[in-house]
């Protein structure tokens, strides 16, 4: 297969681009270091193991936990479907499954684990969101009165996502977190497009259970981690792998241990790079909008106010994400005329690319069809420059006018 010049690549909620100091990290174990960490009987095996165990170490202290906290999985899908299923399988009561709550704009790696345990019997609570149209509140966020009202005595699990992949809002997690434990339920977050972009402290948000996954912050892909809370409230968990024991018998199967590596070095640099990285990502999201206002009549922004702020003043929305729709304009369309002139960017979740419904997310926000198929998703990263954002808003507003001028045209003939 050929591989084409580089785009210029605005699609970081999808993936990221491997820092090359992640790929040094990880080289040595990929090559001559290819010990089994579970081989203790000779030194390949033993340097492994030790590799394993200062990831996790550094891994756990990106994020404020204790190492005997982390569970090293394939990504934030097996995080997640290790902590909704394998607290599941927990629940004792088995004539009644109880409980849960989550986010109508969650990823589908908590819907569709919550969408199989609906079928076994548990009940399932899909908050609503502030809508972009309502007038009130920070859309896309939940209000925390419905939060409040939609507990039962038999709630046992509530997931939230911290920041949404589509229109970046990030929700009150803290608050979400005092309302589940005060009601005796567990609180998984999930934390996958949130490190590099903000500070994630499994403390602070008052996590029980939180997924991660490194290719979202510039590691490799198939690698993340679970958070399971052991100091204070210990969550347990029932496996979903059973094999060899690694992980505590959590999720057996020999470690990855490049990918290990490669997790934690990159959670090191995104969290080391965050005072700097936040900023400068922000300017050049704000530039990028600023260009696009001036040039495309009628675009609007999907999801919280690029600056705005809740109550107690903290941002809620990514800093690198920029979701818009565009009236009159087919997304579909745009984004097909934007590659072919070297641009990514995207609709919305890659793994729902392929499914031409429009996003569940924007729907939930209360776009029409319409407003949402013409809707585009705009992710940067460390590695955006401003040349770049120039080159992509002119892009943009090139393609907005051929596909109008071609509307107009059409609607002539
Ligand atoms: C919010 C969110 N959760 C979970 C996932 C799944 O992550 P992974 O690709 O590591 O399975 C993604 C990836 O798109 C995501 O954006």
């Amino acid at each position: 297969m050929s591989v084409s010049p580089a785009p210029i690549y605005l699609d970081n909620h999808a993936t990221t681009r491997l820092d090359p100091r992640v790929l040094e990290a990880m080289l040595p174990w990929l090559t001559d270091h290819y010990g089994n960490a579970g081989s203790v009987t000779h030194d390949l095996g033993r340097e492994a193991r030790a590799a394993v165990d200062s990831a996790r170490e550094a891994f756990a202290a990106a994020i404020g936990a204790a190492a005997r906290e982390i569970v090293f999985t394939s990504g934030a899908t097996e995080s997640a479907n290790l902590a909704l299923l394998g607290l599941a399988a927990r629940q004792t009561n088995t004539d009644r499954r109880g409980h849960v709550i989550t986010i109508a704009t969650e990823h589908h790696a908590v819907l569709d684990p919550l969408e199989h345990l609906e079928r076994t019997g548990v009940a399932v609570t899909r908050l609503p969101v502030v809508g972009q149209h309502d007038g009130d509140g920070i859309p896309g966020r939940i209000r925390l009165a419905d939060l409040e009202a939609a507990f039962t005595p038999d709630t046992w699990l509530v997931s939230v996502l911290l920041a949404n992949n589509e229109i970046g809002v990030v929700q009150d997690v803290a608050a979400i977190a005092e309302q589940a434990h005060a009601r005796g339920a567990v609180l998984h977050v999930d934390c996958a497009q949130a490190v590099g972009r903000m500070r994630v402290d499994v403390d602070a948000l008052g996590a029980d259970l939180a997924s991660f996954s490194a290719h979202k912050f510039h590691g490799p892909k198939g690698s993340g981690a679970l958070y399971v809370r052991r100091r204070g409230r210990a969550v347990r968990l029932e496996p979903l792998v059973h094999g060899g024991g690694q992980e505590r018998g959590l999720r057996s199967g020999t470690l990855d241990v490049p990918a290990i590596v490669g997790l934690a070095t990159a959670a090191r640099l995104a969290v080391d790079g965050l005072a700097d990285d936040v900023p400068s990502i922000r300017g050049l999201r704000d530039a990028l909008w600023t260009r696009l206002v001036a040039t495309v009549p009628g675009i609007a922004v999907n999801g919280p106010g690029l600056d705005a702020t809740d109550a107690r003043g903290a941002a809620v929305r990514l800093v690198n994400n920029l979701n818009v729709r565009i009236p009159g304009v087919d997304g579909q369309s745009l984004l097909a005329a934007l590659s072919a002139a070297g641009l990514a960017a995207s609709s919305g979740s890659a793994c729902s690319a392929e499914n031409p419904r429009p996003s569940h997310v924007l729907r939930e926000l209360g776009l029409s069809d319409d407003e949402a198929r013409a809707s585009l998703r705009f992710g940067l990263s460390r590695f955006t420059t401003a040349a770049e954002i120039d080159v992509a808003a002119d892009r943009v507003a090139a393609g907005v006018a051929e596909l109008r001028g071609l509307c107009l045209r059409g609607g002539a003939g």
